[in-house]
């Protein structure tokens, strides 16, 4: 475990820099009338007058995306109290308030249509409501991204404390680890060629979520809340504690804490989220083999804070580093043995020892830099964050790739398995291309009901999923991601995935996914026909249909635009406003008018 002073908050016996804000409704002396009214209703439970009008003392919310729907995230009902207790040891008073709920498997038709609707509508209760600092509870996938997006856009002091991964799951005999998300992935191709029934693959499911927390495997989870610490958003070493330890219980505390303490300091997130801590995240998510899924939720965060980031910034910063991160999907162990090596801080410990961290000074939560916080705090298991010279890969970053097919689409090389390699790379002359006819899907429904049945597919086949990006599905489905039929995996054959869509962060397949233009919104995808040969070279990051410029433009006349009929209707409201105004996973998928409106705390 990482010693108690790595998180160990900084002590400000003075007051506030600036006023608080929440004194325009509790303490206006100019206008006695409107005070009273915004007083009585707060005291209706209990407050007292002090706590909500002293000059000094901070009001700070407490985002609560735990709820009985939002099962990977429960837990922080529990961590609410010792998040509290925090804020009142340290001199504030806590006014904890539900989110929209959140669950990544749960929801139809995708968790992430719910990113936005979740970040606009925190936006709201931080601008509407007296609130001078905000614990952001985050957890499960689009959690984090979604709090961390409003309070950029809000721009008041705000600090996230991750709900925790579960504990390690095991397989009935105790003998195997059993990750949640790679086990599906496993499960499904052994329940498709007949291995293992259906009630197998539920049990299996089962034993993947042994505990309170979210996903213990290195997916979006995990992914997302490591990279809200490397970016300076957590406490250092706070992101990989699991759920039901002690330790995370102490945690909350501290960050009820710190939270007070950075109202007094007036420490907001646009002095954290600068650029540089940007690619401080890149080079952690490399590291620790983090989820394709980053770059989008990056890329957004750095759109409502006003910083540029590019998908070709993350091939800049990420794509030499090597992953040192020993854990499921790219690696072997799950996220117990993670933070029982050290978590983040050690990871941070190897590349800052390797200088190989972009920004060492970047400011963070602490008030202390990223290099102050986790200088020297190397693994305690070198089997599960290795050292920086003896890597799980080497490069283990995303390559940002373009083409007639899309302007960018990223690949997360670590996961291409040697299997992989010897069928589709294996040629001497050019060892990082391949080549082959393509057969194409309509999104995800369209792949189910007919893979099983095609007998046009085989071991040279490479699978198209298009109608699958933010619009098309309506907040992209984690679909790219395709098996081949029954038959090819019984002879052990994989086969590469292009698509519009996303996967999940648990899942290791070495898909080119994420393309933008989408299929519906323009893109090449949309006018792709079975049969079209496409070419993938990896070494000059390039993904081309074979059809001249003069034969893509007669396609285009012959196919018109990608058929709205081929695309799922939307069934409420939201989902159109969403289709309406989304922009595409290259740009972060953010509401286009949401970006607008920067830094609102200080205007
Ligand atoms: Fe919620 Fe994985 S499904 S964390
Ligand atoms: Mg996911």
């Amino acid at each position: 475990a990482p010693p108690e002073g790595v998180y160990a908050p900084v002590e400000t016996s003075s007051g506030p820099k600036v006023p608080l804000r929440s004194k325009k409704w509790f303490n206006d002396l100019e206008d006695p009338g409107m005070t009273s009214i915004y007083l009585e209703r707060y005291m209706n439970f209990g407050l007292t007058l002090p706590e909500l009008q002293e000059e000094k003392r901070p009001v700070i919310g407490i985002a609560q995306t735990g709820s009985d729907l939002s099962p990977c995230n429960r837990h922080h009902i529990e961590l609410a109290k010792r998040v509290r207790d925090g804020i009142i040891a340290a001199g504030g008073t806590p006014l904890e308030f539900p989110c929209h709920p959140i669950q990544e498997t749960g929801k139809r038709p995708t968790a992430s249509l719910d990113r936005n609707l979740s970040y606009l509508s925190l936006v709201e209760v931080l601008y509407g409501y007296p609130l001078d600092g905000v614990v952001l509870l985050t957890g499960c996938d689009k959690t984090t991204p979604a709090m961390l997006m409003a309070a950029a856009t809000m721009n008041i002091p705000a600090l996230c404390l991750n709900v925790g991964p579960m504990l390690n799951g095991y397989s009935t005999d105790g003998k195997r680890l059993m990750g949640s998300g790679s086990v599906a992935w496993d499960s499904r191709a052994q329940y498709v060629t007949g291995k293992i029934t259906a009630q197998e693959f539920v049990h299996n499911m089962a034993l993947s979520a042994p505990s309170v927390g979210h996903c213990n495997t290195m997916g979006t989870a995990s992914t997302m809340n490591a990279l809200a610490e490397a970016l300076g958003m957590a406490l250092p070493g706070s992101a990989a504690i699991p759920a039901a330890y002690r330790e995370r219980g102490a945690c909350a505390y501290q960050t009820g804490r710190r939270i007070v303490d950075m109202v007094r300091q007036d420490l907001k997130p646009s002095e954290i989220l600068t650029k540089e801590a940007f690619e401080n995240a890149i080079a952690c998510n490399t590291a620790i083999g983090g989820s394709t899924n980053a770059p989008i939720h990056l890329c957004a965060i750095a759109k409502h804070m006003g910083v540029e980031l590019s998908t070709a910034d993350w091939e800049r910063v990420g794509y030499e580093l090597p992953v040192i991160v020993n854990v499921k999907p790219a690696g072997a162990w799950l996220c117990e043995e993670y933070y029982r090596a050290g978590g983040l801080p050690s990871v941070i410990a190897e590349l800052l020892e390797n200088g190989k961290l972009p920004h060492p000074n970047a400011l963070t939560c602490t008030g202390k830099s990223v290099s102050d916080n986790c200088k020297g705090e190397f693994s305690l298991d070198r089997r599960v964050i290795m050292p920086f010279d003896k890597p799980l890969k080497s490069h283990g970053g995303f390559l940002n790739l373009h083409g007639n097919l899309f302007d960018s689409a990223i690949m997360k090389t670590s996961v291409i398995s040697d299997k992989f390699r010897k069928q589709w790379l294996e040629n001497p002359e050019d060892p990082m291309a391949f080549e082959g006819a393509v057969v194409v899907f309509d999104g995800p429904e369209d792949y189910t009901r007919r893979i099983n049945k095609m007998t046009t597919i085989d071991a040279r086949t490479i699978l198209i999923m298009r109608g699958a990006g933010p619009q098309g599905y309506p907040g992209a489905a984690e679909v790219v991601n395709m098996l081949p039929p029954a038959e090819l995996i019984k002879q052990g054959l994989e086969l590469p995935c292009i698509g519009d869509g996303r996967q999940s962060g648990t899942c290791g397949t070495p898909a080119i996914l994420n393309a933008s233009p989408e299929a519906a919104s323009g893109g090449m995808l949309g006018y792709l026909r079975d049969g079209d040969v496409v070419r993938v070279d990896l070494n000059k990051r390039t993904a081309n249909v074979m059809l001249t410029d003069e034969q893509i433009a007669e396609r285009k006349v012959q196919v018109g635009s990608y058929q709205e009929n081929k695309m799922p209707k939307n069934q409420t409201p939201w989902q159109e406003i969403f289709r309406d105004s989304v922009s595409e996973l290259s740009d972060g998928m953010v509401l286009k008018q949401a970006t607008k409106y920067q830094r609102i705390a200080q205007t």
